[in-house]
């Protein structure tokens, strides 16, 4: 497998960002179709779909982003690490599977009020409950009622209403806030709250650690989203939803040749990952958004103690400063020289899929 052109895109971007992002046919331009709704997703834990999830929603500005993960990592990015109190994705979707539920109005908040780097961003969150944990339960039970309503028509009715149930929700919530951009969190396993954001968005962004696991994870989120006899089609049946594409691959924690006279050069491991998950997508292209594997691999360096910092803090990636040192946990935590990099990476990604 060739990487070359991944690669080469990489050092033109760091070169000469603005100028060469703008010339059409030139190495930076993906050529990807335009979204304005995304699902961060892969079934495997700590790959970094909160952290990008937080940071996409920095970039982007005039978003709502929602966390339907229950361990609630991307609601503490945007909370500002502050208790939320109020309603949560979990009581926003409670009512499509108990029919004489009302529905809760104000579900998304400002993130200005909660994180001051949001400031005048014009940005929403619906942050996320531990009790979502308990939801894949609630929705399978929904779907096994709708499914033994006698009438068939109004059985494959009530699958829908369940199934789109979160992007109705979104589409509510939209016209409400003025904005038109989405991006949710997902959790690292399919059922319950991950399954309805497949049905809610246009694409998904798939980060894909630099380990075997993860590799494995995004060859098990393409079965789901192709195998008739997985959960996700074998839900749907014959009702035609729509089956969202891969828009990108973002591979995290990538590292860098340090030997002598090498410049943009991956290390080892990073580049044999590169290439498996190179494979991977060119044997799965009806599953992205174009048909060339070069167009959807994007790896971003291991963000190390920006990372630590970035979590702990709170701070968008974009906000950190080379040097700038703060205090973890009384330990001293630097932001490295790389976070530059790592911001242009962002940038990168933010600017081809919005
Ligand atoms: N390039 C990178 N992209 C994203 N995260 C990175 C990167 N490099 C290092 N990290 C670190 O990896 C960790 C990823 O954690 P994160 O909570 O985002 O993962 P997750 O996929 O949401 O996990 P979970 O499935 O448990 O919700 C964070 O500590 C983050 O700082
Ligand atoms: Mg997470």
């Amino acid at each position: 497998m060739n990487i070359d052109k991944i690669i080469a895109r990489q050092a033109a971007y760091y070169a000469n960002d603005a100028q060469l992002f703008q010339t059409r046919g030139s190495i930076l331009d993906l050529s990807l179709p335009k979204f304005e709704k995304y699902a961060v997703c892969n079934l495997r834990g700590g790959i970094g779909k909160s952290t990008l999830t937080f940071n996409l929603a920095y970039d982007s500005q005039n978003i709502l982003a929602i966390d339907t993960c229950p361990q609630g990592n991307s609601t503490a990015f945007f909370s500002g690490g502050q208790a939320v109190t109020g309603v949560t994705m979990y009581d926003a979707l409670l009512p499509y599977t108990m029919p004489r539920m009302s529905f809760p109005s104000n579900i998304a908040l400002p993130v200005e009020n909660y994180n001051q780097y949001f400031e005048g961003h014009n940005s929403y969150f619906v942050p996320s409950s531990a009790n979502l944990y308990e939801f894949p339960t609630l929705l399978e039970g929904a779907l096994a009622q709708a499914r033994n309503i006698p009438v068939v028509r109004e059985a494959e009715r009530a699958k829908v209403q369940i199934l789109e149930s979160l992007k109705s929700l979104i589409e509510r919530e939209l016209k409400k806030l003025e904005v038109s951009r989405v991006i949710i969190d997902t959790s690292p396993f399919f059922s319950g709250a991950t399954q309805l954001s497949w049905h809610a968005v246009d694409a998904l962004i798939v980060p894909v650690r630099t380990d075997q696991q993860s590799v494995d994870s995004l060859e098990l989120l393409l079965d789901l989203l192709g195998n008739p006899n997985r959960a996700f089609m074998r839900a749907m049946g014959d009702a035609g939803l729509s089956i969202p594409k891969i828009q990108m691959v973002v591979v995290t924690h990538c590292g860098w040749s340090t030997a002598p006279g090498a410049r943009n050069e991956p290390n080892n491991q990073t580049k044999i990952y590169l290439k498996k998950v190179k494979e991977l997508i060119s044997k799965n292209m009806q599953h992205f958004t174009t048909n060339d594997p070069d167009n959807h691999i994007v790896p971003v360096d291991d963000f190390l103690g920006s990372g630590r910092i970035a979590s702990a803090k709170q701070i968008p990636i974009k906000c950190l400063r080379p040097n700038q040192s703060f205090t973890i946990n009384g330990q001293q935590v630097e932001v490295n020289s790389s976070v530059e990099k790592c911001q242009k990476q962002l940038s990168f990604i933010s600017q081809s899929i919005w």
